[in-house]
Formats: C-alpha cells, structure tokens, sequence
C-alpha cells in the first residue's frame, strides 16, 4: 500500500485514501450533494465515521464469491486495507472462498454500519496483494492469530476441536520464541472496484442510494430508486 499518493494508516491498521476531507464527521449531507467525483474520498468519509461511531468491528463486511457456474457463496471478512487500488483482506488460499476466487477472480463486498444507517456496496476484479504487503501485515498480527494460520486448514473437514488444539501446540513447539513467519498459503486478496453504492438510510425507506460505476479513466455517478 506504501507509495499509493495520499494512502495513510488509520489507528485500526487500515491503510485508507488520504484524500481531501470535504465533509465534517457525522454530517448528514445527502450524498448525491457530495461534491465528489470519484467514490473513494467517500469511502474515506463514510468509513473515518465508521470507525467513529460503530462500538465493534467497523471493518467487518460480507464477501460474496461465486463457483464458475455461478453457484454463490458469502462470508463475513474484514477490511484491512482501502487505498485507490481497492479493498483488502487476508485468508487462507486454499479455503472455499479463495477457490472460487482463483476460479472467477470476481468478488462483491458488503459493509454495513447499523448505527449509521449505511451499507457501502463493492463489485469488481480480485488480484493478489504482493508479497510484501502480505509479509508486513502478517508480522502486525497478534502472535496467537499468526499460529492459528498455520494450525488451520481453513474449510477442510476437522476430526475434534482436539485436533486443532493439537496443531496449534505443535505450531507453537516448532516457533518457540522466534518470530512466526507468514505460510505460503495465507495471502491478501484486493477487490478492484469496478463499482461502488453508498446507502444511506432515510425515513419511510425513502433512502438515498448514489452508485459510482468505472467509465473509462473516471467514474460515472448516478442515483437509484431506493
Ligand atoms: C466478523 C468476522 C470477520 C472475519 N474475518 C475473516 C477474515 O478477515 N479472513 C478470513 O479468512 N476469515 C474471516 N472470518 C471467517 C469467515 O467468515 C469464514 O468462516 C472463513 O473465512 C471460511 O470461509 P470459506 O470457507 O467460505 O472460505 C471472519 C468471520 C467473522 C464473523
């Protein structure tokens, strides 16, 4: 993410556009008054009130795949990183999500934030993060999650809670005190918008929906029936 213009680290290790702040915190300008042209400033004023407002998890977000016939599937997931080349999160390469993913590379996220009355919708492309990115943010991480990466086959079938207990105390044997390094099979994985919908609850569900599509260089703004 280092080297994006204008990307910054939040206080939750998120790396987000850092971009002209057009809006107070909490305001509630409709956002089809918005002055932007582009949808990632944004996301950057929706999620910076996010993390403000909603008491856990204000990266948490649905992440939806599908098989290459189409047969879809969703799991919760959580935003690690946000800058202009999309949105990022880690997982197992060999979990059922990164599978249809290798299949597809097409992917849909849903964040929702309840006490703000908003969802941001995400569609687009999914690439890799490099290898870099994934080394570094893997070394942020609690040392227990970095065992449990190791110790989880994620998606496969499991015999007892036992036999993971088993694995993690194996993992922990073979590190000892030295650092835990990534395994080559947990990795990051960037949605590239190719849109983006940004929800805003109002009365009577007569809500505010604005959707931002890619068109060309830019991005083409419109707004929907509720
Ligand atoms: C709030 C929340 C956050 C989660 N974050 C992640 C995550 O960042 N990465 C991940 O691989 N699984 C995460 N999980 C677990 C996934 O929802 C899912 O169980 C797991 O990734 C296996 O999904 P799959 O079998 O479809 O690949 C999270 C679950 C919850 C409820």
């Amino acid at each position: 993410m280092k080297g994006v213009p204008g990307a910054v680290i939040d206080s939750g290790g998120v790396w987000v556009y850092g971009g002209a702040r057009g809006q107070q915190a909490g305001s509630e300008v409709a956002v089809d008054r918005s002055p932007y042209k582009e949808p990632f400033e944004e996301f950057e004023r929706w999620y910076a009130e996010a993390r403000e407002k909603e008491t856990r998890d204000a990266n948490a977000m649905a992440l939806a795949t599908a098989t290459r016939h189409g047969t879809p599937s969703v799991r919760m997931v959580l935003l690690k990183g946000a800058d202009l080349r999309g949105f990022v999160f880690y997982s197992n390469l060999e979990s059922r999500k990164s599978g249809e993913l290798a299949e597809t590379s097409r992917a849909a996220l849903c964040l929702h934030w309840k006490s703000l009355g908003r969802q941001v919708r995400i569609e687009g492309t999914t690439e890799r993060v490099a290898d870099a990115d994934a080394d570094a943010y893997f070394a942020s991480r609690p040392r227990d999650s970095q065992i449990g990466a190791w110790a989880s086959d994620q998606s496969r079938p499991l015999e007892s809670r036992e036999e993971l207990e088993r694995r993690v105390a194996e993992v922990s044997a073979r590190y000892g005190n030295g650092a835990v390094p990534r395994p080559p099979n947990w990795t990051g994985f960037r949605v590239v918008p190719t849109a983006i919908e940004f929800w805003h609850e109002r009365p009577f569900r007569l809500h505010d929906r604005i959707v931002y599509r890619r068109a060309g260089e830019g991005w083409r703004k419109e707004r929907l029936y509720p």
